[in-house]
């Protein structure tokens, strides 16, 4: 009886603090925005590679934050281990990732600007469905019949616009349009960025994110057949 005593007295401020500091944590956030129409993979499943990463570049993995260089509190989150370790599979709630997005002390991730909700949704439900090391061809890899609009801008829409975009892109350039992205088709700079050869600044991410072999296939055919819109 005593022990049992203690234990509750010990327990009752826990439950407090946990409540009070984390209130975010209780609610079930909606499920992140459906993939656009032509999505290959499942439409329920929330993939680390296409939905997760692209989220965590941007919102932790930043220069100054948790990249290779910068390793704020010796994490460094541009990488699938490194942000797994973070979480404890299935259950959101008791996963450092997702806990960090809410705290509203000092310690909240991303101290400047918090994560959108949607962002929040995203990092919620790849956990809840198990934080697998997943991902899905978004075009689904069709080779045939290139475009912009069904072939490349999927692929740029999931993993370059979250830098090269906006009044002030990283690289100097954006790649929101059509235009934008044929002009770096033509400087010759693209494919040998997204091949990853020597002499260009690999993209999507250097030594970490490659684009699949079939994704770097498609920009090749689509210049090859003359950039078809
Ligand atoms: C994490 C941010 C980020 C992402 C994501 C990103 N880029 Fe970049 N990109 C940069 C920066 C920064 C530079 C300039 C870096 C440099 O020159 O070393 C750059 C430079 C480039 C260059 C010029 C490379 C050269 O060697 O001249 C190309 C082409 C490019 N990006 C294309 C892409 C494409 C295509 C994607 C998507 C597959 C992409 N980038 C994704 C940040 C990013």
């Amino acid at each position: 009886m005593r022990n049992f005593l203690r234990c509750l007295l010990l327990l009752i401020p826990m439950i407090f603090a946990g409540c009070h500091h984390n209130a975010d944590l209780n609610f079930e956030p909606p499920r992140p925005a459906p993939p656009p129409s032509g999505w290959k993979c499942s439409v329920d499943t929330v993939y680390f590679r296409n939905s997760v990463y692209p989220v965590i570049l941007t919102g932790c993995a930043r220069t100054g934050c948790h990249d290779q260089s910068s390793h704020k509190s010796g994490h460094v989150l541009d990488n699938y281990a490194d942000i797994y370790a973070l979480v404890n599979p299935f259950i959101p709630q008791q996963s450092k990732l997702y806990k960090l997005l809410y705290s509203n002390s000092a310690g909240r991730m991303p101290p400047d600007t918090p994560l959108s909700a949607e962002g929040k949704s995203i990092i919620y439900w790849w956990i809840k469905q198990g934080s697998f090391n997943n991902g899905c061809d978004s075009t689904g890899c069709d080779t045939l019949n290139v475009t912009w609009t069904k072939s490349v801008n999927p692929v740029i829409q999931n993993w370059c616009v979250t830098c090269h975009s906006g009044s002030n892109p990283q690289g100097g350039f954006g790649l929101e349009t059509y235009d934008q992205v044929v002009t770096s088709a033509n400087s010759g700079r693209l494919m040998g960025a997204i091949r990853q050869e020597p002499g260009f600044s690999a993209m999507p991410k250097p030594g970490i994110m490659k684009l699949s072999p079939c994704e770097i296939n498609l920009f090749a055919i689509w210049i090859r057949t003359g950039k078809p819109q």
